[in-house]
């Protein structure tokens, strides 16, 4: 088989002490902590803080770091009116990028960090309420940033088990090495630029089908199979005519994603509250039939389950409407893009790598 170059993979681009995969094993380490354990203790308001400086937040510090956000999500609403088109985008996620570039890059990196986090829920859940031609809800600092989206997507009160849902699925995402979109912000904040420059340019990489663009085609997928019976037949007509199955293979795993544990455990809570469809039995059968049709086709290259798969499930039953999936992956990652640009920042090396050149020399040319 020729060997594949051009995806870096397995080149080590530097040290970070935020977050460890160990694609072998399937084990996700952010910050000491294994995922299963931070998503079961943490709220996104602890992983903040827990990126940004290194460890947990004491209650003290995660009232002020709540206040903070509900804070910065105030002050992001209040720019609504002067982003012009931004928000009228027909992609979210243009949107969203559009409307990140236009916040003030100079102040504090506590505040422009602030800044960034706070704004992007604001964005999404505006982007939303404006396409359907209904106007954006004030933010409400005095809650939970997963709560206080929530309510500005859904446009009422969320029951507290979808908050806790959506809380879990912004900490099991928030970080994850070296992915494509933290790579990029890490590049932007070595040239010396700025966190609001580093963050649009993830935006952007996040955006494509094989980073953060697959769980709406991975929801439209299930919607498609419809049964479990019918998951073997379609899975085999689809990989006959050369398609991938969106929400299986990794880059760096070689076992199942060990989020999509951490996210079916979030769905099966909120199907037992009576609060969502039962498209886990589906989606657990499509995912079997992947693995089963995989197999054979690919028996040097172990093609799991990862992270969007269940990702689509659980942001479904939750409620969030499909355009909003990859917006809400940014609204969790922009803590993990944070963390990194200021980790590169300190390296104080700028990133700029090498290509072999295969095109024609002037010499040649006129030979
Ligand atoms: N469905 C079917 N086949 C797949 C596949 C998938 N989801 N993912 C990889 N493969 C196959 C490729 O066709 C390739 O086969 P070949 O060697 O016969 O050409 C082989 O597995 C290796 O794939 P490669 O493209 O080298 O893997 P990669 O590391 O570049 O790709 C992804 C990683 C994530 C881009 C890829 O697995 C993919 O496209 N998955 C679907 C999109 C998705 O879920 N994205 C979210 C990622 S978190």
């Amino acid at each position: 088989m020729a060997k594949r170059v051009g995806g870096l993979e397995g080149v080590v681009i530097g040290d970070t002490e935020l977050s460890h995969i160990d694609g072998e094993a399937g084990r996700l380490v952010v910050r000491g902590l294994d995922v299963e354990s931070l998503a079961g203790r943490a709220r996104f308001e602890d992983v903040c803080p827990l990126l940004w400086s290194g460890a947990l937040p004491r209650e003290a510090e995660r009232s002020s770091i709540r206040r903070a956000l509900g804070d910065a999500r105030v002050h992001a609403f209040e720019l609504l009116p002067g982003l012009g088109r931004a928000l009228r985008l027909a992609d979210p996620m243009d949107a969203l990028r559009a409307a990140a570039a236009q916040l003030e890059a100079s102040g504090s990196p506590e505040e422009v960090r602030l800044r960034l986090t706070g704004a992007l829920p604001v964005f999404a859940s505006a982007w939303l309420r404006t396409s359907l031609g209904e106007a954006p809800l004030p933010p409400d600092p005095a809650r939970g940033h997963a709560e206080d989206y929530l309510r500005a997507v859904l446009g009422r009160e969320p029951e507290p088990e979808r908050v806790a849902a959506l809380d879990g699925y912004l900490v099991t995402v928030a970080d994850h090495g070296m992915n494509a979109s933290t790579f990029t912000a890490r590049i932007v904040a070595s040239t010396e630029s700025d966190d609001v420059s580093a963050v649009v340019a993830a935006i952007g990489a996040l955006k494509g089908p094989a980073h953060g663009g697959a769980p709406g085609p991975v929801l439209d997928m299930l919607e498609e199979i419809e049964k479990p019976e019918r998951a073997r037949d379609w899975i085999d007509r689809r990989l006959e005519a050369g398609g991938r199955i969106m929400g299986m293979g990794h880059r760096v795993y070689r076992a199942r994603d060990p989020r999509a544990a951490v996210l079916e455990g979030g769905i099966e809570r909120l199907e037992a509250a009576g609060l969502a469809q039962a498209k886990l039995a589906l989606a657990r059968a499509v995912e079997r039939a992947a693995l089963e049709a995989l197999r054979p086709r690919h028996p040097d290259r172990s093609l799991a389950c990862n992270v969007e798969f269940y990702t689509a499930v659980l942001l479904d039953a939750i409620g969030l409407p499909r355009p909003l999936f990859t917006p809400t992956f940014a609204v969790a990652r922009v803590a993990g893009w944070l963390a990194h640009i200021d980790e590169q920042r300190r390296t104080g090396r700028l990133i700029r790598p090498t290509a072999r050149y295969t095109g024609t020399l002037p010499a040649e040319v006129h030979a």
